[in-house]
């Protein structure tokens, strides 16, 4: 909420403006900030206050906690843990938003005769990555970190390869999917590992009971769909 301001002009100044000075005053104002309806009323403490509801728009401001920076927080966990805890999440992350990215990609772009069933369990994967993407962010604030946020940063961190523009072949777009997967469950195995010996359970928790259970149980429900099974006849 911006602080109040006061429009009060001083009595001596106002007496010497001149009208000259009023017009250039009135056209910089125009020019920084757009006009604004102030009402004056009494306050129940008998105060007279100047009021307005018209937002402060188009504001700039300076970046107030760098990237790859953790703040202090009194949850019982050293500068170094929160420190590799957020690197390692923020990779996860990174991954973990493409992967939600492809899954919503290859929902949308099914083809075939299994077209609506997987059209419908991609979507229910995805919404299943966008929570775990959710879960990995607001992990990374709790340790003080910054999570990767913008789709143009996440494209710089992820390991995952970029799919192509178009259309693959079912089996490809399974496969690709499978490949993230993989790449993710592994990095999740070594981060879960290493952040439980740097004493950070909580995170180590999210790895394995979110992030490992959530893929692995999805690559199951993947890698089935690539089995080629005679479908009328054995
Ligand atoms: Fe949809």
């Amino acid at each position: 909420m911006p602080a109040k301001r006061s429009t009060t002009i001083p009595a001596a100044r106002s007496a010497t403006r001149t009208a000259a000075s009023d017009t250039s005053r009135r056209a910089a104002s125009t020019t920084r900030r757009p006009a604004r309806s102030r009402t004056r009323a009494a306050s129940p403490d008998g105060a007279t206050r100047t009021a307005t509801s018209q937002p402060w728009l188009h504001q700039k401001g300076v970046v107030i906690q760098e990237f790859g920076t953790v703040r202090q927080f009194p949850i019982g966990l050293s500068y170094d843990a929160r420190m590799y805890s957020c690197q390692r999440l923020n990779q996860t992350l990174a991954d973990t938003q493409i992967l939600h990215a492809l899954y919503k990609k290859h929902h949308w772009l099914m083809r075939g005769a299994t077209f609506y069933q997987l059209h419908l369990l991609l979507d229910k994967h995805a919404d299943e990555q966008l929570e775990l993407v959710d879960q990995i962010a607001e992990r990374i604030q709790t340790l003080g970190g910054v999570a990767v946020g913008d789709p143009r940063h996440v494209a710089e961190i992820t390991r995952i390869q970029r799919a192509p523009d178009g259309v693959e072949e079912v089996p490809a777009m399974l496969s690709r999917l499978l490949e993230a997967h993989e790449m993710i469950l592994a990095d999740a195995h070594d981060a879960a590992a290493r952040t439980a010996d740097m004493g950070d359970d909580g995170s180590n928790d999210l790895l394995v009971s979110d992030v490992i259970r959530t893929g692995e149980m999805e690559a199951w429900f993947l890698a089935e769909h690539l089995v080629d099974t005679p479908l009328v006849q054995a």
